[in-house]
């Protein structure tokens, strides 16, 4: 545990990938209803090798240490995976080298696993244009175009 929260540590020190995507082809956003954080996830794809993979991938979160480590650890995990092998990582795959998720954390991966499942999720993903920053959303008056997908379990 001690390992994990320094890894946590580590990674929130300098998160990688954080902030919106202007040109990304799939956005996902969800909130938890364990502690009302959100995340929201931008995914944009390359060809290569004839297959369609994840070229990059952002996010921004309203969330606690855990979950932006995981994000950030994600979005660097995600990158040359397709969408189907993406849709098969769970929580725990997400959090990558920070180690296996304390029990009280779990839902803090499952924020990040949600947002990049919303995305992937063609019906969750009906926005013809990528939504921009969930800074301002939240605070726009008419936040309409957010999408909140309460996790389940
Ligand atoms: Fe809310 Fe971790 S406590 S995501």
């Amino acid at each position: 545990m001690h390992d994990f929260e320094s890894k946590v540590g580590e990674a929130m020190a300098a998160p990688q990938n954080q902030g919106e995507m202007a040109d990304a082809d799939a956005v996902g956003t969800v909130g938890s209803p364990e502690c009302g954080d959100m995340m929201r996830m931008w995914l944009k794809f390359t060809e290569k090798d004839g297959k369609k993979v994840i070229d990059r991938a952002s996010f921004q979160a309203f969330g606690c240490q855990t979950a932006i480590a995981v994000a950030s650890v994600a979005t660097k995990l995600l990158q040359g995976k397709t969408a189907e092998e993406a849709r098969h990582l769970s929580a725990q795959d997400l959090a990558g080298d920070l180690g296996t998720l304390p029990p009280m954390k779990i839902h803090c991966g499952q924020l990040v696993e949600g947002a990049l499942r919303n995305a992937l999720d063609p019906s969750e993903t009906t926005q013809t244009k990528p939504q921009n920053s969930l800074i301002a959303d939240i605070h726009s008056a008419k936040p309409q175009g957010i999408r909140i997908v309460p996790l389940t379990d």
